[in-house]
């Protein structure tokens, strides 16, 4: 593994961007920051990289990766896109929004990043990842940069622990802005439906497009293979929910609550998201039996948090990947 700093102002950014662009041009792996997690990103045209992302993190092939575009132009070249779906990406994009779409059947993107679905996830990422795809000037694949089922990283530390010795170049771009993963969205019956809570909420959605909006939870009619109930898992057993910390746990807490870590002092739900995955990670090698969550209030990003979170506590022998 190869770690180079990956920050757009710095004199050695193009030098940066050159050589990763060179190794996805061979079918070599690049681990890029974006403004959710950290993402583990080959050439989705070509089939033997895009198998060998499936390969390092373990991930079970019926589960489909997301691509991501640095415009919609390049995203509209790939999937069918309406007059909402348009409104959304420009919108929204770059930034964390990932829009479910019918597959063009000329899109050169390789089967096997979509799981043979008839349907593709597009994303427009921010920042230093939007400029490495501009540059490559193709689509990537790529997951969250962790092993499968396991805690999405969001910092280059955090990617270096799951991948160490392992023959990819990580862009040490430092720590994750919003910290979650983000939102996905698909249409059904003229209807957006949320496969997945993140920053962006069902009500800017709504406001966005006029369209009523599916919330988190509720059924949504979507083939989504990922989305399974244990994901996200830490080692120890996490307990939801918790005023008091049981006997030899750690806790974590929010606002007031005492605990050896803290999401939020201010109980700011946006710092709680950008600090989640860090402190789950943190609290998971102190090496106690558990870890109790503070309780999380259930609105804005609290509900991307506690969706997280619920999937973390799943019971592990559902844990089938990711
Ligand atoms: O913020 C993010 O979205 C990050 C960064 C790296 O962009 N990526 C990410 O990827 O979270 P991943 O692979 O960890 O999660 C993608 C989710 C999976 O649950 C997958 O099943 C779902 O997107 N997905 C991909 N294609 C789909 C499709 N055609 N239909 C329904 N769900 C799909
Ligand atoms: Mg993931």
């Amino acid at each position: 593994m190869q770690t180079l700093k990956f920050f757009p102002d710095t004199p050695e950014f193009d030098a940066v961007l050159a050589q990763s662009v060179e190794q996805l041009g061979v079918g070599g792996l690049v681990a890029v920051p974006t403004e959710t997690v950290y993402g583990l990103a080959a050439d989705a045209s070509n089939g033997l990289a895009v198998a060998s992302v499936f390969e390092m993190k373990g991930r079970p092939q019926f589960n489909p990766l997301i691509v991501h575009v640095s415009n919609l132009e390049m995203a509209e070249a790939i999937g069918i896109f309406d007059d909402k779906f348009r409104m959304l990406a420009e919108r929204f994009w770059p930034g964390p929004l990932t829009l479910i779409v019918e597959k063009k059947p000329s899109a050169k993107i390789h089967d096997l990043v979509s799981a043979n679905l008839p349907t593709i996830a597009l994303r427009c990422p921010r920042g230093g990842a939007q400029k490495l795809i501009a540059a490559f000037g193709r689509p990537l694949a790529a997951p969250s940069a962790n092993r499968s089922g396991k805690v999405s990283p969001t910092s280059a530390a955090h990617v270096a622990t799951e991948f160490s010795g392992e023959d990819i170049v990580l862009l040490d771009g430092g720590e994750c802005e919003v910290g979650i993963e983000s939102t996905i969205v698909g249409m059904l019956d003229g209807k957006i439906r949320i496969l997945r809570p993140g920053l962006i909420s069902a009500e800017e959605l709504s406001n966005c497009t006029g369209l009523e909006v599916s919330k988190a939870g509720e059924k949504t009619g979507i083939i989504a293979p990922g989305m399974m109930q244990s994901h996200y898992a830490p080692r120890s057993k996490l307990i939801l929910d918790c005023l008091q910390p049981e006997n030899n746990a750690a806790m974590l807490a929010l606002g007031a609550a005492e605990g050896h870590l803290n999401l939020s002092r201010t109980g700011d739900l946006r710092e709680a998201a950008s600090n989640l995955y860090r402190h789950i990670r943190e609290l998971d090698q102190m090496g106690k039996d558990s870890i109790c969550v503070s309780p999380i209030p259930h609105e804005g990003l609290g509900i991307a948090i506690n969706d997280r979170l619920a999937r973390a506590a799943a019971p592990r022998e559902r844990v089938k990947g990711e």
